[in-house]
């Protein structure tokens, strides 16, 4: 074969070109896709040392779904491409809430979830009293989702305090634990207690609830 018929007129090339970078993205998209879906339980056995449960696919999706209505009320492509979205303790979201938004930080105190490179925060509920804990994150997020390891008063009201520090005035929170520790989170946070229920894949012991600071329902529901 000579040179010659090896050679595609300019326009051409550049249709071949773009359909071949097109593939090559779409490929990508879908390998994140499965990794994604793939996810945090198929990488990670929950470790009950830890109190990990993980949640259904069904409240994933439930959850997922109610962070792109938020980021949906937006006005302007900057404000969302600003919007930022904190996890904390609940990694099993990581992977669909990634998928709605770029923008998104788990904070862990597993470190097998530094898997996620830059989006992994590692943090302690226990330093929530210690000076300047994790100030750089001060006034941050615009979505806050929490499910701490225990029920106890202590717990909510230290990772309360946490939230406290890394929420804006107009964060909205979405917070998941057992019906018990109402008071608490009333207190700290003024959280009203929503009809949400989250699902884990394994049945929990417990009252299992959601609570939040808009109407969550509403967007559950919608
Ligand atoms: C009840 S589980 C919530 C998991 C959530 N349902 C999910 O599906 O991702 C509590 C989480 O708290 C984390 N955790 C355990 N000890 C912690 C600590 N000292 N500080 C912060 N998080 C902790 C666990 O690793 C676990 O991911």
């Amino acid at each position: 074969m000579d040179e010659e018929e090896l050679t595609l007129p300019a326009d051409t090339l550049q249709i071949l070109n773009d359909f071949l970078q097109e593939k090559a993205q779409r490929e990508r998209e879908e390998l994140d896709r499965i990794e994604n879906q793939a996810g945090t339980e198929a990488m990670f056995e929950e470790d009950w040392q830890l109190s990990q449960f993980w949640y259904s696919e069904s409240t994933k999706q439930a959850l997922g779904n109610v962070i792109r209505k938020l980021l949906a009320e937006q006005e302007s492509k900057a404000d969302k491409l600003s919007y930022r979205i904190a996890l904390l303790s609940c990694p099993s979201l990581y992977g669909t809430v990634k998928q709605v938004h770029g923008n998104v930080k788990i904070f862990e105190f597993d470190k097998r979830f530094s898997v996620y490179g830059d989006d992994f925060v590692f943090y302690d509920f226990n330093s929530a009293d210690e000076n300047g804990y994790l100030e750089e994150y001060k006034d941050t997020f615009d979505i806050i989702v929490a499910d701490p390891p225990f029920l106890s008063e202590e717990c909510i009201m230290k990772i309360s305090k946490i939230i406290k520090k890394l929420q804006k005035s107009s964060t909205k929170i979405i917070f998941c634990s057992g019906a018990i520790v109402e008071p608490w989170l009333t207190q700290s946070l003024q959280l009203k207690k929503c009809s949400f229920e989250p699902a884990h894949e394994r049945n929990l012991g417990n009252e299992f609830v959601s609570y939040a600071n808009f109407e969550l329902d509403n967007y559950v529901h919608t």
